[in-house]
This record gives structure tokens, C-alpha cells and sequence, in this order.
């Protein structure tokens, strides 16, 4: 987010602009003078630019910024506000999300917001407005800021509003936004047959005490500490514990389809990735079908082949990463069904798949995800178990998966209670410069996804290593100095996981080792060891990082460093 002040003109920035090299060069043909090396700069120059070379005296603001982004190449929300068009505001998106709040102290009569096509004048956006806000409202209502009936919130994501209201509008690209005379209005750059003529007003189910940090001293901490009732929620309504049942309400309808495809496709970026490398192997087994776990760029840059038989998962958080976006959209070019598994209501993605799943972890505010990737790996469980429903050779292996699921809360529960002891451990690495993160098998993504929470709140190097890889390179980084984590759990890679042990002592390795508790086996080489509770294998997962979340937040305090808002990194990567 980048915030330009030009005396005439204020622009508030999300995204980034492609062409903005092209844009400073043609402005500065005409005089002007550049502060910064910004692509956000170049947008007030040229708002300037064109103010100033209006056809006419009555150039509404929004006419200004429709001009304004037929110029722009890139991503972008914006909002604008200039001293020459007192009490307006113009927000407009292309490609970043944008979402308008609308606090009011009068009820709506109406849900929607018509959209308005046009090219015209001030008069007639007024005109409009007029006729439009008797419809919404016989009484007072989006009145004016004047009087304060109304009051609207521009920002990309609703954590940002949820203070002041749970009442938002998603705007589409190409949507213009205008706050003119406390009234707002919606209007399109042109016509087309796919258009929505409306943008409904949505209500959101966060709560403000949901996004308070509590006792806690992080947004991170608290959401890490929040699994127990996150899985829950992810569950709840979902997985019947009686009957041995799942019904994931938003893909019942396409479950058919999905029956029938060729392979499933899982597509995310981050964190959400490591969701699918978590889950691929039981996807596998309860699905029978070949699963592709891919990195949403790097499936893009191969242009990926997509058949129409495909069944393509979009994992994100915030429904609105840029790169899990574009294959998204890429994949519906090539037919494919697609499925979004989100945990923003109303984002993106959620709204351009096909059918999907929402996650209900709550809002996640701290950078470094944690709830989100628990649940939603407990989200990709139940779709497994809800294909395998008939499949009568997998009725024993379906039963302990749901009974693991029911148990997980109170597992998770203990493996917070372990807190104090990560945090001696964090006292012992944290001056470090490194740590590795090795395992295999179920536990492989849990060593990514516990390198990637250290990297990105305590900038040390980590790497999460595949334990089969070890003697093809990794094994020349062990030696005394050198912190290594084990995940060893008690499941099919076990015995494997025990002769990379004994590479790595026989190296003078000191592994600090996640294990069972009824592992008698792997603590007697350990230097240090974090005993979990057993679920079955294709769980213990969920349980397993949670050490490595815990590690990586107190690491990062210990260091210094602001946890929920890490250097050089967004919560949600709106640019491709
Ligand atoms: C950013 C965040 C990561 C996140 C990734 C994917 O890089 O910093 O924490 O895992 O985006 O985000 P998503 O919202 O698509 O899950």
C-alpha cells in the first residue's frame, strides 16, 4: 500500500503499475518533476495531468479517474481525494481487491447497489444518485456524511473496517466508486453482456473481539492458540461423528463431476501450497485419483496442461493472491471445474470457482499463517472422506481418520501446553543463523511449512529438507554447529526417518527431535526432544507443526522482531 500526497490531489495505492516507466517519461515531457522512483507517483501526476487539460469545467472526479486508469497497466485498487472536488471520494480497482464499508445509522431498505453506466457529466451523476438513493432509502438513508447517517470505508481487505461496520460491497474490476455529497454511486467504464447490473451489500460474520489480540501479545500468538476452536469450526456441521458421514454443502452439488475427473489438480501459494503437499498422499488414497500438487506461479510459467476432465483446487487464505488468481482463471480458460478452499468470505476466489469450501478459520491478521493452514488441511481431509463415502475397501481407514478428527482439538490442546518448553528452546537457537528442518513422508510438508514460518518472522535462514534428499546434498551441511529439527513420527516412514538419524549423529549432528511420546527409540539420540501426542498418520501432521509455529514466534520475539507485520513481506500478495 503506497499513500501519494500531490498538493491537489491525494492517492492511496494497492498494487503496481506495469507501465508507470512510459507514464513518468510522457510526464515528464510535460513538466513535471518526480520526488520518489514509485509506480504509486506517477498516479497523481497524471490525475493532475488530466485536471488540468479537462474539456470542460464541469469534469465530474470520476470522470477524471476513468480517464486516469484507461491509462494504467497492471494491478490496482486506488482511492482518490482532491481539494478540488471537496467531500468526494473515487476508489477503483483492476486485479487488487477493493471493498467498500457502509456504517449507518439507519436500516438499509435495500441491499443493493444499482450499477450505472455512463460517460457524463457531474449533473447527471448527481441526477442519478438522487433518483437511486430514494430507492434505497425513503427515509434518510445514504444521505450524507454531513449529517453522518452514512459513512463509507475504502479498503482491500474487511479486517481493516470490521471496527466500524460488518456491512461491505465488493467492487468488481473497472467498478468506479463515487462518494459525492454523501451519496454513493457505482459506475462501470462500459457495458457488457456479463455484467451484474448490482453490487449487493454483504453482511460479514467477523466480530471485532475475533480480530482483538486479547491477552495476547500478537496477532500470531493468538491464532496459533486458537487451532483448538478453529478445526472445530472448520468441521462443525460438516463431519457427522455418529454416523461416520461428510457433507461439504459447497461441493455436494458437483460431487458427480468431480467423481468422474481425470485427476485433481491442487493449486496455492505459500503456506496454502504446503496445505496440498500436506494432504496429497491421503487425497490419493481416499480419492484414487492421481493428485498434482502445484505453486501457482510456477504453474503458470509452464502453462500447465488443463484438460476439462480436470478438477482444479485454488487454496488461499485470502481468496486474493494474485498468482493463485491468475491460474485460477487460466484453468477456467481450459474448462476445467474449479474449486475454491478459502477462508475469506465473498474474496476473489471464492467468487470466480465454480463451487468451493469455505474454511471458517476466522480472520487471520498476522502475516505468518498458522490457523488457516490447520484448517485447511482438515478442510482437504474431509473432501477425501467425502469422496470414499462408498468405497467399501476404505470404510476402516475412513472410521480412524474421523475418529482422529474428532480427538484433534483436545491433542492440539496438548500440544500448546508445551509452550514454555519451545520457548527454552527458542532461548537456545535463536542467536543462530540457520536451523533445517528435516523429515518425510506425512511430515514433509510440515518441515516446508515450519522453514517457511522461521524464515519469515525470524529472518534465519531454514530450509525444510526432505529426509530421502539428504544424502543427495543436504547431508553436506551437518555437522556440530549446525541446529537440525527432526520430525520422526510413528508411521510408515519411521525406520527411514531412524537411518537419516543416524547419518546425522554419525555426522556429530545434535537433532533436536519431534517425536511421539511412546517413542522410546528416536529420544535416545536426540539432543533435545518435543514429545507429541500419536494421531494417525495422515493427522499427525496438524499436530506436528504446531511446535514449529510455536518455535518460529518466539524466535522471532526473542529477536526483536515485529511478528505479525515481517519485514518486506503482505498478508495478502495482490500482484502477480
Ligand atoms: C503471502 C503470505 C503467506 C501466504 C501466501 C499465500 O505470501 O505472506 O503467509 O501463505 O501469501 O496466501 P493465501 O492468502 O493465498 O493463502
Amino acid at each position: 500500500m503506497c499513500v501519494f500526497f500531490l498538493l491537489e490531489f491525494v492517492v492511496i495505492h494497492n498494487g503496481i503499475i506495469t507501465n508507470y516507466k512510459d507514464l513518468r517519461k510522457f510526464l515528464e515531457s510535460k513538466g513535471y518533476e518526480f520526488e520518489s522512483e514509485t509506480d504509486t507517483e506517477t498516479i497523481p501526476k497524471l490525475i493532475k495531468y488530466m485536471y488540468d487539460n479537462r474539456e470542460s469545467e464541469d469534469t465530474s472526479f470520476s470522470a477524471l479517474v476513468e480517464r486516469v486508469i484507461q491509462q494504467l497497466e497492471g494491478a490496482f485498487a486506488l482511492v482518490f481525494k482532491s481539494i478540488h472536488y471537496p467531500g468526494e471520494a473515487v476508489a477503483t480497482r483492476r486485479g487488487s481487491p477493493l471493498l467498500i464499508g457502509v456504517r449507518s445509522k439507519y436500516k438499509l431498505s435495500t441491499e443493493q447497489i444499482p450499477v450505472l453506466y455512463r460517460t457524463c457529466n457531474i449533473e447527471n451523476v448527481k441526477n442519478i444518485c438522487n433518483s437511486r438513493v430514494k430507492r434505497l432509502d425513503s427515509s434518510t438513508c445514504l444521505h450524507a456524511v454531513g449529517d453522518k447517517a452514512v459513512e463509507f470505508f475504502f479498503a482491500s481487505d474487511a479486517s481493516a473496517i470490521i471496527e466500524h461496520t460488518n456491512r461491505v460491497i465488493f467492487l468488481e474490476d473497472d467498478d468506479i466508486a463515487a462518494v459525492t455529497d454523501g451519496k454513493l454511486s457505482i459506475h462501470r467504464l462500459e457495458r457488457s453482456a456479463s455484467d451484474d447490473p448490482s453490487r449487493a451489500i454483504q453482511t460479514l460474520q467477523m466480530e471485532l473481539q475475533q480480530i482483538m489480540k486479547g491477552n495476547f501479545s500478537a496477532f500470531m500468538q493468538k491464532e496459533i492458540f486458537e487451532q483448538p476452536e478453529s478445526v472445530v469450526n472448520t468441521m462443525r456441521g460438516r463431519v457427522n461423528f455418529e454416523s461416520s458421514t461428510v457433507l461439504l454443502g459447497g461441493l455436494k452439488d458437483h460431487l458427480k463431476e468431480i467423481r468422474r475427473c481425470r485427476r485433481l489438480i491442487i493449486i496455492g501459494c505459500g503456506t496454502s501450497y504446503h496445505a496440498a503437499v500436506a494432504t496429497r498422499q491421503v487425497l490419493e488414497e481416499l480419492t484414487e485419483l492421481p493428485v498434482m500438487v502445484e505453486l501457482a506461479s510456477d504453474f503458470l510459467d509452464r502453462n500447465t496442461p488443463v484438460f476439462r476432465d480436470d478438477v482444479c483446487f485454488f487454496i488461499s487464505q485470502s481468496g486474493e493472491t494474485a498468482d493463485t488468481l491468475m491460474a485460477l482463471r487460466y484453468c477456467k480458460e481450459h474448462r476445467a471445474l474449479t474449486v475454491g478452499i478459502t477462508n475469506t468470505v465473498g474474496s476473489s476466489i471464492s467468487r470466480e470457482t465454480d463451487c468451493g469450501v469455505h474454511i471458517n478459520a476466522g480472520p487471520e491478521i498476522g502475516v505468518a499463517s498458522t490457523k488457516a493452514y490447520t484448517s485447511q488441511f482438515v478442510s482437504l481431509v474431509m473432501f477425501g472422506l467425502m469422496m470414499s463415502e462408498d468405497r467399501i475397501s476404505l470404510q476402516k481407514r475412513r472410521q480412524e481418520i474421523i475418529s482422529g478428527l474428532k480427538s484433534l482439538p483436545e491433542m492440539i490442546k496438548e500440544v500448546l501446553s508445551l509452550d514454555e518448553k519451545i520457548h527454552d528452546l527458542a532461548l537456545e537457537l535463536y542467536k543462530q543463523r540457520s536451523l533445517l528442518v528435516m523429515g518425510r513422508g506425512y511430515n514433509y510438508a510440515t518441515c516446508l511449512e515450519g522453514a517457511l514460518k522461521i524464515k519469515e518472522i525470524t529472518y534465519m535462514h531454514s530450509e525444510g529438507i526432505l529426509a530421502g534428499e539428504l544424502k543427495h546434498g543436504p547431508l553436506a551441511l551437518i555437522d556440530k554447529q549446525m541446529p537440525v529439527i527432526m520430525v520422526i513420527m510413528k508411521d510408515p516412514c519411521f525406520t527411514k526417518c531412524q537411518n537419516a538419524l543416524q547419518q546425522v549423529t554419525a555426522r556429530q549432528g545434535r537433532p533436536i527431535i519431534l517425536c511421539s511420546k511412546e517413542d522410546t527409540e528416536s529420544s535416545k539420540f536426540a539432543y533435545k526432544t518435543i514429545e507429541l501426542p500419536h494421531t494417525v498418520d495422515c493427522l499427525q501432521g496438524i499436530l506436528s507443526v504446531i511446535p514449529l509455529q510455536l518455535l518460529s514466534f518466539h524466535l522471532a520475539v526473542l529477536r526483536g522482531y515485529d511478528v505479525d507485520f515481517p519485514r518486506n513481506l503482505a498478508k495478502s500478495v495482490t500482484v502477480e
